[in-house]
């Protein structure tokens, strides 16, 4: 007999049951209404995207690309299916397909020969890298070497999409020849990541709905699960949620910036975070920014020695980043480092300055912190964070920034952006480590009924309470009067409407409060009224 195996959630995963999931509900609810107060419209993305989306906007040396993804290969590579199409397609005009010996070093994708003619194939997806015509250079010479003179040799390169006139171009300067392929069901060989935060996405949809048309800012938010393989501990999960909200458009007007802030901080208010802290900085753009990073390696390297390792790899792949480091040892160090904030240029340190303004007329309180240089590569300019007390080390529950380069670098027209992400999981620790755990509505009313006969007004009274938006708990199968009570009780009803024989008969049914035992008799349109008012308390 086969061993019985019990199945757990993967590590870093968890399920959300009720009631907390009610809770988690109302907070994607309350997002949503405050979000929409202010103009934004929810976009729903794919949870996965192509890996190099991630590479190219996030940073391919940031630990999340480099570390955290889970990524996948999707579909046969090129080569293999641009090969059997091509053989099946030619298969008739050749005796015999053959490696040439003489290609052992440098092989190409396929040699073969028909009578006199030797045929030099190459399988490419649709461009030709400078590799490529090197290539073509190095078996032209190889040929002149093997072959005899006057030897009809061929070079074809066999392509999957069409490739652009450039190609086309560069072949025929280099006397080669093109067929372009037409696999049924082609798909290209591609890497897919589980997304690890959904801002990238935003940018990718942008570009591809070319929103940049719209008419004024593009406001959009989200909520979802995201995905790092980072080491599970309290608030750090593998698949974990965000709500956040992007603004991409024409203008990078502090009042943006300052308006995002505000509405998160609405937000934070209005489900009783309470205890948060907003930490703001500026972290120049692609004019000041260079320049403060070589001037930090450069005080790094004098301090090297005192650092750990990690930060003095960092020193030369990203010196900003040891700004974040929580080692004890090296936080004297860091503060003596020279600060962003006095290497801003001019527009830079304006655009931070009129940000600060305008968080003080919204009434935004906020604190300065000049080491919050935040782990992806598309930030310019603002970048935030907000934390919450009751989550131990993983006390961010929220992080965002200005990243106005991100769509171009996507190859999309210029554009400025600014978003933020909450941290759903760790905004809902936070809430119920507090006091402010919100009384949401659970079940209102169990029906109690009892004999055969009353069963048909039970399943009616329960349609038409529902219809009211009340949540009812009929019981599929008669029960003895108290266990059915003792039920309702253990199921947290607030009310239960007794239904028996009599009650049918009379048309006036028995409401029990069941917080304090108080009854009342109803007939069933008062009832409907009662309880409907009730439901609005
Ligand atoms: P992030 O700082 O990487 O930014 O993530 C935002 C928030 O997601 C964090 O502050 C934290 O609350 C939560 N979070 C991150 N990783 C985990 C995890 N492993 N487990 C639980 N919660 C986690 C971004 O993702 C950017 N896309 C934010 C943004 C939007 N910037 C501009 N627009």
């Amino acid at each position: 007999m086969s061993e019985k195996r019990q199945f757990r959630a993967i590590k870093g995963t968890r399920d959300i049951l009720p009631p907390d999931s009610a809770l988690w509900n109302w907070f994607e609810r309350t997002a949503r209404e405050v979000f929409e107060t202010y103009g934004f419209g929810e976009i729903r993305l794919p949870t996965f995207e192509e890996t190099d989306l991630f590479a190219k906007s996030i940073g391919a040396e940031t630990d999340i690309v480099s570390k955290e993804m889970f990524t996948w290969e999707e579909g046969a590579p090129v080569t293999s299916q641009l090969q059997k199409w091509w053989i099946s397609k030619h298969l008739g005009e050749f005796s015999k397909a053959d490696r040439e010996a003489v290609f052992s070093d440098q092989r190409p994708d396929l040699v073969v020969r028909r009578g006199q003619t030797t045929t030099v194939i190459e399988f490419k997806r649709r461009t030709l890298s400078q590799d490529s015509t090197d290539q073509i250079r190095r078996y032209r010479k190889i040929f002149a070497e093997h072959f005899p003179v006057g030897t009809p040799a061929r070079l074809l390169f066999v392509f999957a999409e069409e490739p652009s006139p450039f190609v086309r171009q560069l072949a025929e300067a280099n006397d080669v020849e093109i067929e372009v392929a037409d696999i049924p069901g082609y798909e290209p060989r591609q890497s897919i990541a589980l997304r690890p935060e959904a801002t990238a996405g935003v940018a990718r949809a942008y570009i591809e709905h070319g929103m940049h048309t719209l008419p004024g800012n593009v406001k959009l938010y989200y909520a979802g699960p995201m995905f790092r393989r980072e080491r599970p501990q309290k608030g750090r999960y593998r698949q974990f949620y965000q709500v956040g909200a992007e603004v991409l458009g024409q203008s990078d007007a502090p009042a943006i910036d300052a308006e995002v802030l505000e509405m998160l901080l609405v937000l934070f208010r209005r489900v009783g975070l309470a205890n948060t802290k907003l930490y703001v900085n500026s972290i120049g753009c692609k004019e000041c920014r260079p320049k403060y990073v070589e001037l930090l390696r450069e005080e790094l390297r004098k301090v090297s020695d005192k650092l750990g390792p990690d930060s003095q790899r960092r020193i030369e792949t990203n010196p900003l980043r040891v700004l974040d480091s929580k080692l004890p040892e090296e936080q004297a160090i860091i503060e003596a480092l020279p600060r962003i904030s006095d290497h801003l240029c001019d527009a830079c340190r304006e655009h931070f300055a009129k940000l600060k303004d305008e968080l003080k007329l919204r009434g935004v309180a906020y604190e300065e912190n000049w080491r919050l240089v935040r782990g992806l590569d598309y930030y310019t300019r603002t970048t935030f964070e907000v934390t919450a007390a009751g989550l131990g080390s993983q006390n961010a529950v929220c992080g965002g920034g200005r990243y106005d380069g991100l769509v171009e670098l996507l190859g999309g027209p210029p554009t400025k952006g600014i978003g933020f992400a909450i941290g759903t999981d760790r905004a809902i620790l936070s809430i119920q480590e507090g006091a402010n755990v919100p009384k949401l509505p659970g079940l209102a009313v169990y029906i109690a009924w009892m004999g055969a006969k009353t069963y048909p007004t039970a399943v009616a009274i329960a349609r038409k309470l529902r219809d009211c938006g009340l949540g009812v708990e009929l019981p599929p199968e008669e029960m003895k009067f108290k266990k059915s009570l003792g039920l309702a009780d253990k199921l947290g009803a607030r009310y239960a409407l007794i239904i028996g024989e009599d009650e049918v008969a009379s048309g006036t049914y028995t409401l029990k409060r069941l917080a304090n035992a108080e009854q009342t008799k109803l007939n069933e349109n008062d009832l409907l009224e009662y309880l409907e008012s009730e439901r609005r308390t």
